[in-house]
């Protein structure tokens, strides 16, 4: 995490919107190849193929020793989870998150799929996630606060009767993966830094079922919701704008 909020320019966001185009291409490309029996393993080749076809590098490998392209976390795990041999089954819910990196700049994005028909209560998870998200872009305009967007990630989750997770946050992003500032998804309106114009941020709600307190697997990355209940995550890479948000991690 550097320590400056670094304001990108017209020419730097240029850079983002393709970093941000490869990432939502290879995420809608997984999304096709999302069935059961397949292995998150699979997907994860996959990925790193499709990223490096467009020019661009994989961001997660390597980073504090994390050993593969992107993070697939299956129902009750949160996020970071290890792609593996496990087998997709009918009724799962996977979180992936990719990232990539395109001329040496960042983007970075998560979404939530159903495997084959989810139940009720993953395609609600889900819902509620995605909402939570968009309520949070919808938040990061100019003069508003970081707290801003954490408020209206959290009060509408809490309102759905799910709780947000407190150990991973948002955070700037540009020539390096994670910069300042953090972005929480909970927190107070009018609390923290203001927004400015060429600020990018990516922002992550992970929301759980039952409780937000999570645990770490011994593979040292997976994290589970401590209550074992349902979790999803979705995530855009954004750019805050004199005409708002604009989401850098889209298909052109
Ligand atoms: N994509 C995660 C984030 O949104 C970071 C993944 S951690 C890694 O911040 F180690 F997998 F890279
Ligand atoms: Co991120």
């Amino acid at each position: 995490m550097t320590r400056a909020i670094q304001l990108k320019t017209p020419r730097q966001l240029r850079f983002m919107r393709q970093a941000g185009t490869i990432v939502a291409e290879v995420l809608a490309l997984l999304g096709e190849h999302i069935v059961p029996g397949a292995t998150t393993a699979a997907l994860d080749a996959l990925a790193e193929a499709e990223i490096k076809k467009r020019g661009a590098m994989p961001s997660f490998k390597g980073y504090h020793g994390y050993p593969c392209t992107i993070c697939a976390s299956v129902n009750e795990q949160i996020v970071h989870g290890i792609p593996g041999e496990y087998r997709l089954q009918e009724g799962d819910i996977l979180s992936i998150d990719v990232g990539a990196i395109y001329k040496g700049w960042h983007g970075d994005a998560a979404v939530t799929y159903a495997v084959g028909r989810p139940s009720a209560e993953a395609e609600r998870v889900m819902d509620v996630t995605q909402e939570a998200l968009r309520r949070g872009i919808a938040a990061a305009v100019p003069d508003n606060h970081l707290g801003d967007i954490g408020f209206a990630i959290q009060s509408w989750v809490e309102a759905q009767g799910f709780a947000v997770v407190r150990d991973f946050v948002g955070h700037g992003i540009g020539k390096v993966m994670h910069e300042a500032p953090q972005v929480p998804n909970f927190g107070e309106a009018g609390a923290g830094v203001k927004m400015r114009p060429g600020m990018t941020i990516a922002i992550e709600p992970m929301v759980s079922v039952g409780d937000w307190r999570v645990k770490v697997l011994d593979d040292g990355w997976t994290a589970v919701t401590a209550d074992g209940s349902l979790s999803a995550h979705y995530e855009h890479s954004i750019a805050i704008t004199n005409n708002g948000p604009e989401i850098l991690t889209k298909v052109a």
